[in-house]
């Protein structure tokens, strides 16, 4: 398994580059890499360079409804997006907890646009839109945010630890 990349490395502050071969089939085996690893993690979303490969891909998928923010979170499909950008639809932010599997053991609340519009390529290099709101507006702010070397704890205004539950 592909190892993940852990908040010290310098590879996650760098500015990913900008995919512009989509022939290449080691494009769709980096994102299948990097969902068999999101998977292996439990995390919900992963961009590249937290494999450290400094591409502009991200991958999510919430496979099943979750609690969060004391709200019930719908199910998001696997979602590939190559070279993403978003803009804010609307004024209104939301603040909300994160994690990233790039900083174990933390979490922090970070203020994030509520609705956006995002754009990207899928693997065949077609653009893609779509709007997304609330959970899934976050995961794609804070996977873009990785792209441009930027954690979620550079945005936060509270961070603690996740105090874990040993299984002995
Ligand atoms: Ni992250």
């Amino acid at each position: 398994m592909q190892k993940l990349v852990i908040m010290d490395d310098p590879v996650l502050r760098q500015t990913a580059r900008p995919v512009s071969d989509f022939t290449s089939p080691a494009l769709r085996v980096l994102s299948e890499t990097m969902l068999a690893v999101m998977r292996h993690e439990h995390g919900v979303g992963l961009a590249a360079p937290q494999i450290g490969v400094s591409l502009r891909m991200i991958v999510y998928e919430l496979s099943e409804e979750i609690e969060r923010d004391g709200q019930t979170i719908s199910m998001i499909p696997t979602t590939i997006l190559v070279n993403p950008s978003f803009t804010p639809l609307s004024d209104d932010k939301a603040v909300g907890w994160e994690g990233c599997l790039s900083i174990p053991g933390y979490r922090g609340r970070v203020e994030r646009w509520l609705h956006i519009r995002y754009s990207a390529q899928d693997l065949n290099g077609n653009v893609i839109t779509g709007d997304a709101h609330g959970f899934h507006s976050r995961i794609i702010q804070h996977e873009t945010d990785h792209l441009n070397g930027i954690l979620y704890i550079d945005k936060s205004i509270e961070i603690e630890e996740i105090i874990q539950k040993r299984s002995e």
